[in-house]
């Protein structure tokens, strides 16, 4: 089996699967994902999320099992909407095309590192793992070629999308991240819709993360790009806004963090976006 590289922005990937794997054993789960403790016992060597411990620890977990819900009804959302094709960058482990409830004629397109898909359809193969939407692999990077690749995949940018950015932006320049955002404009038809998360500068001084980050940095994945304004910023780029705090959807979901975790709160933002 080819085995993802426990180094890299690749690898970034198996620490949500470790997470989601966590989550999914909780009895209050936000959802279950049967597919990640497969990954996370294929992949290479793993912290368990080791990075942070106590209220820090807690607030990420809850934090990371949040944003994966608030990305799955958010996507389910547009797919009954009319936005019948589901586009991830920087889909990494998710397996939201095998686990959630999609309009009939639905397709999947997710788009990631050759090596992430490759490691990623061997697990899913090995589990005999069968999707309940349409599903198309598109190996690419982010950072040149991608589109061209997903219209070669079978992409119509005529049709109506739902595109998605999950825990990715921040791993591309603010410069290669403001041509995803243009190239995805570019292919989005009347009445598309846009779920994204990314990180604001307080990341850079955050207690709640620094542990997080020496992590990163030891895989050579780090941050690379923030957004402070994220209205200005995504209004630049077409969309109108609806704008989330991680703390209001901890709150929603009753894992409000406490202590040093609550700091999460002033770190990141989410959005649901329409054209
Ligand atoms: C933290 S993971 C998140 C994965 C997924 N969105 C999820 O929530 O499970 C980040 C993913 O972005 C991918 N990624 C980062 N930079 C990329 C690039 N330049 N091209 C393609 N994929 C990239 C990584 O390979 C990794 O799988």
């Amino acid at each position: 089996m080819r085995v993802v590289s426990a180094e890299g922005v690749g690898s970034t990937s198996l620490l949500l699967a470790v997470a989601r794997a966590a989550e999914s054993r909780r009895p209050d789960r936000l959802f279950t994902d049967p597919y990640a403790a497969e990954f996370a016992a294929a992949a290479p060597a793993l912290p368990d999320l080791p990075m942070e411990s106590g209220a820090r620890r807690t607030a990420l977990a809850d934090y990371l099992a949040v944003r994966t819900r608030f990305f799955d009804d958010s996507l389910v959302e547009a797919a009954n909407f009319g936005c019948r094709q589901v586009v991830q960058l920087g889909a990494g482990l998710d397996t939201r095309a095998f686990r959630l409830d999609w309009p009939a004629d639905t397709t999947v397109f997710e788009i990631d590192q050759p090596a992430v898909l490759e490691f990623k359809e061997s697990v899913l193969e090995r589990c005999a793992a069968t999707p309940r939407s349409g599903r198309v692999v598109v190996p690419a990077d982010l950072t040149a070629g991608w589109a061209t690749a997903l219209v070669d995949a079978g992409f119509d940018p005529a049709e109506r999308t739902v595109w998605s950015a999950e825990g990715v932006l921040y791993y591309l320049t603010a410069e290669e991240g403001d041509r995803v955002m243009v190239a995805l404009g570019e292919r989005t038809a009347p009445g598309g819709r846009f779920v994204v998360e990314h990180i604001t500068r307080e990341v850079e001084g955050s207690v709640t993360l620094s542990g997080v980050r020496s992590e990163l940095a030891r895989r050579r994945a780090e941050w690379r790009s923030h957004v402070d304004d994220p209205v200005a910023w995504l209004r630049g780029h077409g969309w109108h806004v609806r704008l989330f705090t991680p703390n209001e959807l901890l709150a929603a979901s009753g894992r409000q963090p406490e202590g040093e975790g609550a700091e999460a709160r002033t770190i990141g933002w989410l959005a649901v976006c329409e054209r």
